[in-house]
């Protein structure tokens, strides 16, 4: 069975754009992958991520036999966001910008992600990710226009988070222009739409199909 990971990182819940992008596209998914098990998180309005700060940094790297309760509860949720990433074969992200960067409590999420020996591991090579053979839909709702300009650092950022973990086969769509004018919302979210219908379509594989 097919399960799919929908990390909403909107402040509006389920209202952002980017979460209700992502939503069209989990119900698209869903009608062409029946049985798909959908796990939502959301990381900034119902359920905000706390920000990373020195003593929780401190619970991950202490040994699990000399923590203490505080330090076990947070690294049972680090673990618990893990095991989601895990789990999941196909991730779906929505991803709003909020001032030329991503959502501070998706960076939260990201810091309680990362951990070195589970999500990653430092070879002589350089770091290995371990969130391997996922398949990662990136849904960015932006005000402005930047994809493809080099005032787009968001898009790099968290391709290189998520590669860095293992995650590299990862496709993004744009809505943008959303704050210029209704016209330029109305033609940013019906592209964003066009591509969400062509992105599904390619599911399920078609060599899952055959077999
Ligand atoms: C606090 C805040 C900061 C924003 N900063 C930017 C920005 O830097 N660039 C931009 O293009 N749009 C910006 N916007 C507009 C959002 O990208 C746009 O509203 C988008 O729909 C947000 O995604 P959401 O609706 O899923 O929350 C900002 C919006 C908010 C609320």
């Amino acid at each position: 069975m097919t399960t799919l990971l929908q990390i909403n990182a909107s402040i509006k819940n389920s209202q952002g754009q980017s979460s209700q992008l992502a939503d069209q596209f989990v119900a698209v998914f869903r009608e062409r992958n029946p049985g798909t098990r959908i796990v939502v998180r959301d990381v900034a309005a119902a359920e905000p991520v706390p920000h990373l700060d020195a003593e929780r940094f401190g619970a991950f790297i202490t040994g699990p036999e000399e923590r203490n309760p505080a330090q076990h509860a947070v690294v049972a949720y680090s673990d618990t966001l893990i095991d989601e990433l895990k789990q999941a074969d196909v991730i779906v992200l929505g991803l709003p910008m909020y001032n030329f960067g991503v959502p501070s409590q998706l960076k939260a999420y990201f810091d309680h992600i990362a951990r070195a020996g589970v999500t990653f591991k430092y070879t002589d090579k350089g770091p290995v990710g371990l969130l391997s053979g996922k398949k990662v839909f990136v849904f960015a709702a932006r005000g402005g226009l930047y994809a493809g300009s080099p005032l787009d650092t968001q898009s790099s950022y968290v391709r290189d988070f998520l590669r860095f973990l293992g995650m590299s086969d990862v496709e993004f769509v744009y809505a943008e222009g959303l704050a210029i004018s209704p016209q330029s919302k109305e033609a940013g979210l019906a592209k964003a739409v066009a591509d969400i219908a062509r992105l599904a379509a390619q599911y399920p594989p078609a060599e899952r199909v055959a077999a």
